[in-house]
């Protein structure tokens, strides 16, 4: 037990991979490759291009090069068709976990996992005020930001001392967004989701969706945030798009 709490762990994250019906036998050699790097791959959000469970399907094939577990959230793309439940079963088995307001420990760390959702930064983050379909919208912000502090409490309670990694579809921070146009940034997150991640210390958040935006960035308190959007890898200079990280 030790041993395997003192091991470091290599963990591989991309986000945004938007897998295409025309996609098969475009992504082995990429998991392939991770499988040689890492311990375990995170994939933040954007799994299918269109929200289709037959790009799920195409993405599960390629999963089979990958020898490695893989813990992943969805993203709105993954919502389009409102087929999210059927992507989540078509990907969801003993290798890949798809965290919704869950957790999972591997190799002595515990990922929590939320999409999250939009409403701004800082101090001009929206405010739950005026019509109905205004405060759903800030709403829909604030359960994400609750499920992903549930999520992390349960790794505490059940393991007190291991480190926990989150993993989001949308930012936690302005920083990380910086690179995209300013008007759209109330849509790519919400420091709403930093609140938990400050509270519960977590070693590292991984996350995606602003595809133009900034690979790294600080939360108060220090914790680290990584926009691990395959555009953004790829204009950071990664050859192939997974950032690693050893905890
Ligand atoms: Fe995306
Ligand atoms: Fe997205």
């Amino acid at each position: 037990m030790m041993d395997a709490e003192n091991k470091k762990v290599r963990v591989a994250a991309v986000a945004d991979i938007h897998v295409t019906d025309t996609d098969k036998n475009k992504w082995a050699e990429y998991f392939k490759e991770v499988s040689r790097k890492a311990d375990v791959l995170l994939i933040c959000g954007d799994l299918t291009n269109t929200g289709d469970e037959s790009e799920a399907q195409v993405l599960c094939d390629e999963l089979k090069s990958c020898t490695i577990p893989v813990v992943a959230v969805l993203g709105n793309h993954d919502y389009e068709k409102g087929r999210q439940k059927l992507i989540r079963q078509t990907l969801q088995n003993e290798q890949v976990h798809i965290l919704d307001g869950e957790a999972v420990v591997i190799e002595g760390v515990g990922f929590a996992g939320v999409k999250g959702f939009g409403g701004g930064f800082d101090n001009y983050m929206l405010s739950m005020f005026g019509e109905d379909a205004m405060k759903a919208f800030v709403q829909e912000a604030v359960d994400e930001a609750l499920h992903l502090d549930r999520a992390l409490a349960r790794i505490d309670q059940q393991h007190e001392h291991l480190k926990k990694i989150a993993i989001l579809h949308y930012a936690p921070m302005l920083e990380t967004v910086i690179g995209e146009p300013e008007p759209i940034f109330p849509f790519l997150g919400s420091s709403r989701l930093a609140e938990p991640l400050i509270r519960r210390q977590v070693a590292a958040v991984f996350h995606g969706h602003a595809h133009m935006g900034t690979l790294e960035g600080t939360l108060t308190g220090g914790v680290k945030v990584f926009n691990v959007a395959k555009p953004v890898l790829l204009k950071a200079g990664y050859e192939v798009p997974f950032y690693i990280m050893e905890i």
